[in-house]
């Protein structure tokens, strides 16, 4: 197992655990109305200034800054190209997710004045994240995580091809079934008709490979462990043809979602500081 994925494994579990934790502590006083509150035992450590939620918020705060050094290890050529892009994406994700969640605890679960657009700014920015995760998906990458040329993948493509014919003897009428069925049809349609077809694809496609096993056992000489690598060729063939005939839809789709996400993690950052500041002003800083 790669040393990344033990520590996000990790990290998840210590977030999972952690989320369980602040919960199962504070519901009593979440539950409670804003003008209860000041009333309740743990309202000096779970008031958004109190030491507990104080705490949320740098943290949360922090993980919210962290997740841009993906942007800048992509974008600045100085930078060290240290570790692969795709293994950064992966801890921008845990960090996109963290973030937003401690500083909702932080918030206490209210939100008004012009801090809200901060915080709504950035629950926008963490679940178009999960679009984003979706799209980028779509697009053909190497093992780094960079966009794959074009040939690149039509050579992969016809390579596996050529293999189920030559090496496996899969006929004709059975190729050209795993041809049509694993395509993305390009028909006239707005962009987000084309994600909903590219989600539902998704869904469809245990139902097709079914179909399509059922169909390769009747490919003659196939010995147990041949089906076997015969099935899963197959599997990477509709998904190299259906991210193949859908790039220029998924290309598209993923420039929309770039242009939408970034704004809104900018806002989210320049309101975040502006209420730092205002905070850190009024004399809030927690236990420095
Ligand atoms: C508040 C939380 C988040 C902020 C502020 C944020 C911010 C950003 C920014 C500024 C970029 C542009 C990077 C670049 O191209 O330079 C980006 C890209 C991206 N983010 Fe997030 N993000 C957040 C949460 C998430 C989450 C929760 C996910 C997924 C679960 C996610 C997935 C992605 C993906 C897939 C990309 C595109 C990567 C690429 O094109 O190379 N983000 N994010």
């Amino acid at each position: 197992m790669n040393v990344h994925k033990i520590i996000l494994t990790l990290l998840i579990l210590v977030g999972i655990a952690t989320v369980g934790y602040l919960i199962y502590f504070g519901y009593d006083y979440y539950a409670l109305t804003l003008t209860a509150r000041p009333r309740a035992e743990l309202h000096e450590l779970l008031k958004p200034s109190g030491l507990y939620s104080h705490g949320y918020g740098i943290i949360g705060s922090l993980m919210l800054l962290l997740l841009f050094l993906y942007s800048v290890r992509k974008r600045v050529r100085w930078f060290p190209k240290i570790g692969k892009l795709s293994t950064w994406l992966k801890y921008h994700m845990f960090l996109g997710v963290m973030g937003p969640v401690l500083i909702t605890f932080h918030t206490t679960f209210k939100y008004n004045g012009i801090v809200s657009i901060s915080y709504w700014s950035m629950i926008i920015v963490m679940l178009s994240g999960i679009v984003g995760r979706y799209l980028y998906s779509k697009i053909p990458r190497t093992i780094s995580g960079h966009e794959m040329a074009l040939e690149d993948v039509q050579a992969e493509n016809s390579e596996i091809a050529e293999k189920l014919r030559e090496e496996y003897h899969v006929p004709a009428t059975v190729m050209a079934d795993v041809e049509n069925l694993g395509s993305f049809a390009r028909e006239e349609q707005s962009d987000l008709r084309a994600l909903f077809r590219l989600i539902l694809g998704d869904l469809k496609r245990p139902f097709i490979l079914r179909r399509l096993y059922r169909e390769l056992k009747t490919v003659e000489g196939l010995d147990k462990s041949e089906y076997k690598r015969v099935k899963r060729l197959t599997r990477q063939k509709v998904k190299i043809t259906r991210k193949l005939t859908g790039l220029e839809v998924t290309h598209r789709l993923f420039h929309y979602w770039h242009v939408f996400h970034k704004p809104f993690a900018y806002v989210m950052i320049f309101i975040m500081f502006i209420h730092i500041t205002v905070t850190v002003l009024f004399g809030y800083t927690w236990i420095f």
